[in-house]
């Protein structure tokens, strides 16, 4: 049948059934291509829009790249192929496996959706849904862990340890939750960046899969795969739903979720940042005290220096060899997401990630950048780490102070005040959270000296550090408001 050339409007299905060859019986229902040559899946004569960006993707290749290497064997070729892989099918003599026809080799449209012949028949809604579960040990196998897991590839195991894989339990549950975005809002401010249905709904993907009702935070998922991979494909590399390279906030995959408190709220009650991680790398972040004067707010790793941004440094892959034989070990895909991981002897990153000696941590995500050795790197980090630290202890210690002798009354703290005793302490909380000394370390301590600098002048509380001696401390320094 005629297809609109170049149409790429999801919506867009076609009812009128295609004249495709019927599939061997031994294929389990599974229908494949009805044109391998040009990569035209039986469903995608339908399904047009899906069919055209799916085309585009590493997984229409899926076959030719396997085929092009030395190492092919018959056990590489279910994950390469339609079969029961990515799909709730269990029985393993089904599409490739059982008839070795070239109609299902990639990984197609069957691969995630599951059998298609009775749909094609009498198509309706609510047919062929796939789900949005990635493996999380929570009674699921199929999903793209199938085969986007094992020692070459453990993108699901990696995956299932980080935080983004049980995000779902710390979206708060209670009926009367508000979030300061949505004054007096319900709950599902939270759920739109911890629960995955949530936060697709919120971006805007509204099409069906099997798992997207949940009556209770606990039935959510987390942010799976599916939550920053679209999974027909896309105008980004790699299939993500948005670029990690853009310094938009609306538009940068990490920085949409890691962007809620980054600037002090005065109008609620917390002085703590909430995911300040994308206003900060950009120079946005913290409580800029009026005096403040600052020009590069944006520090190299926010630059294109970095291009990648926050997938530069938390995303690192690397392939682990066993240090005495050289032999291949497992390779790090980057998605367990830590920045500089906790490594076992071979440097591969150990399950727990509670290490305490920095010389545990793996500093390969800063080396690939070139501007770093592991070694510099190492040595910076540790460096900055205290220099931040002995800024915060002192400016809580002048707030501390200040407390105690009445310079800085209770009545400074409320909600909905604004006031330098609550800003110097969200700068102060912002510069305890783990990684800012990397995400902006310059930013970090002009805000530090400054807040010292501001809780001085309106209180009268005396920097522990003198003023004079932070003035000079680097080149990048405000000036510090009026010392007196
Ligand atoms: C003969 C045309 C045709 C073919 C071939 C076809 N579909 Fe469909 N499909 C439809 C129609 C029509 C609907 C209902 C759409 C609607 O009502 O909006 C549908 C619905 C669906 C839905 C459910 C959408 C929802 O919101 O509930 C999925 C998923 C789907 N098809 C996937 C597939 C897959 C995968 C294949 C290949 C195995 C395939 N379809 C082959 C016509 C087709
Ligand atoms: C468990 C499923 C699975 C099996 C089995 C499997 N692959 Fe793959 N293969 C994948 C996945 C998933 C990717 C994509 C990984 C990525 O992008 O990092 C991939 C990517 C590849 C690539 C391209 C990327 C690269 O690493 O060079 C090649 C080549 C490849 N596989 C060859 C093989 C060979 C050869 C075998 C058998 C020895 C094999 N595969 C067995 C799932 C599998
Ligand atoms: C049937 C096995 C299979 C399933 C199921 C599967 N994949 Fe893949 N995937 C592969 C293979 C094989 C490759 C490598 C293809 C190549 O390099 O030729 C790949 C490649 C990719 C890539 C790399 C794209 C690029 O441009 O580099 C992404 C991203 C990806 N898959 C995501 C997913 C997601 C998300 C899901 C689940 C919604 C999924 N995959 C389900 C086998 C699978
Ligand atoms: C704009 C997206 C966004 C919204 C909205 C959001 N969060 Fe978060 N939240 C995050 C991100 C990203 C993190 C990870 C921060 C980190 O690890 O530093 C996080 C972390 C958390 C944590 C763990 C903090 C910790 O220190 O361990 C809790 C608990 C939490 N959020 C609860 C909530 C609740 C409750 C709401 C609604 C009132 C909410 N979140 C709304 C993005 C958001
Ligand atoms: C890697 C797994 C994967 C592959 C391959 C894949 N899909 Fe999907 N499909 C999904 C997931 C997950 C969803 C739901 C989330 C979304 O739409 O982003 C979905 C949603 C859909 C829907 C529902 C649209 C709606 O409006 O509700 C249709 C139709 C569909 N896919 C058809 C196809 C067709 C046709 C192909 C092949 C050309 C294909 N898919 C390939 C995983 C996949
Ligand atoms: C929080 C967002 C996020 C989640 C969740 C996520 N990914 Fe990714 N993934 C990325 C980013 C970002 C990249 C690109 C990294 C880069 O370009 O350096 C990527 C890259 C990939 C690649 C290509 C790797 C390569 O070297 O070419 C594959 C395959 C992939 N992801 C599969 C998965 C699978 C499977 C899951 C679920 C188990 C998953 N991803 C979950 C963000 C995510
Ligand atoms: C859909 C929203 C969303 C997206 C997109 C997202 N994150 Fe997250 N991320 C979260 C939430 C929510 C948490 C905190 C989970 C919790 O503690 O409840 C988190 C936690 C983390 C953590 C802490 C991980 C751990 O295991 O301790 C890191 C690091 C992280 N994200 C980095 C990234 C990077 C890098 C990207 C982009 C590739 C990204 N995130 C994309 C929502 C998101
Ligand atoms: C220059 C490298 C670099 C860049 C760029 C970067 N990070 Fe980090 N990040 C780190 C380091 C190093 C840590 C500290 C890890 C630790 O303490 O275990 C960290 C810590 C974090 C943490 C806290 C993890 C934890 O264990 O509590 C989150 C969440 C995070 N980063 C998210 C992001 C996001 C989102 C972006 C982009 C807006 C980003 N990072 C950009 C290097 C970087």
């Amino acid at each position: 049948m005629a297809l609109g050339a170049g149409c790429v409007d999801e919506k867009i299905v076609y009812r009128d059934g295609p004249n495709f060859a019927a599939p061997p019986a031994a294929a389990a229902n599974f229908v494949g291509y009805d044109d391998q040559a040009t990569k035209l899946t039986v469903c995608g004569n339908c399904h047009v829009g899906q069919q055209g960006k799916w085309k585009e993707t590493k997984h229409a290749k899926a076959w030719q790249t396997l085929d092009a290497n030395a190492g092919k064997q018959g056990l590489c070729q279910a994950c390469h192929t339609v079969s029961n892989l990515g799909n709730a099918v269990t029985d393993t003599t089904v599409g490739w496996r059982s008839t070795k026809d070239v109609r299902y080799q990639d990984v197609q449209c069957e691969s995630c959706h599951g059998p298609g012949l009775q749909h094609i028949g009498v198509p309706t809604r609510g047919q062929m849904l796939p789900s949005i579960k990635a493996d999380t040990g929570r009674a699921v196998t199929n999903g793209c862990s199938e085969c986007h897991s094992g020692s070459h590839h453990p993108f699901v195991e990696e995956w299932r340890r980080s935080r983004h894989a049980t995000s779902y339990t710390r979206a708060y549950n209670g009926a009367t939750a508000t979030a300061p975005e949505v004054p007096n809002g319900p709950r599902s401010a939270c759920q739109g960046c911890h629960i995955g249905q949530a936060v697709l709904a919120n971006w805007g993907v509204n099409t069906n899969y099997t798992d997207k009702t949940f009556a209770t935070n606990a039935t959510g998922q987390g942010v799976t795969c599916v939550v920053c991979h679209d999974p027909h494909g896309s105008s980004n590399p790699k299939q993500l739903r948005y670029p990690v390279d853009s310094r938009d906030p609306e538009n940068n995959l990490c920085v949409k979720c890691h962007n809620r408190r980054g600037n002090p709220d005065f109008t609620g009650s917390r002085d703590t940042p909430h995911a300040p991680h994308g206003p900060l790398l950009l120079g946005s972040a913290g409580w800029w005290p009026p005096g403040i004067q600052f020009d590069e707010a944006q520090s190299s790793h926010g630059s294109d220096k970095n291009p990648k941004l926050c997938a530069g440094c938390h995303l690192g892959k690397y392939d682990v060899r066993d240090k005495a034989t050289n032999n291949f070990v497992v390779t790090v895909t980057g998605h367990r997401f830590t920045a500089i991981p906790c490594v076992d002897a071979n440097g591969a990153p150990t399950a727990d990630q509670s290490c305490t000696q920095i010389t545990q941590r793996s500093f390969k995500s800063c080396a690939a950048s070139g501007c770093h050795t592991e070694a510099s790197a190492r040595t910076v980090f540790t460096t900055t780490e205290l220099d931040i630290k002995t800024l915060y202890t002192a400016l809580d210690q002048q707030i501390a102070a200040g407390r105690a002798n009445g310079k800085i009354p209770a009545t400074e703290f409320v909600a909905g005040k604004v006031t330098t005793a609550r800003g110097a302490t969200f700068n102060s909380n912002l510069a305890k959270m783990h990684g800012s000394e990397v995400h902006n370390p310059f930013l970090v301590k002009a805000l530090l000296r400054a807040s010292l600098a501001q809780v001085q002048k309106d209180y009268g509380v005396p920097s522990p550090v003198p003023l004079s001696r932070l003035a000079p401390y680097d080149q990048l320094i405000l000036k510090a408001p009026a010392t007196n």
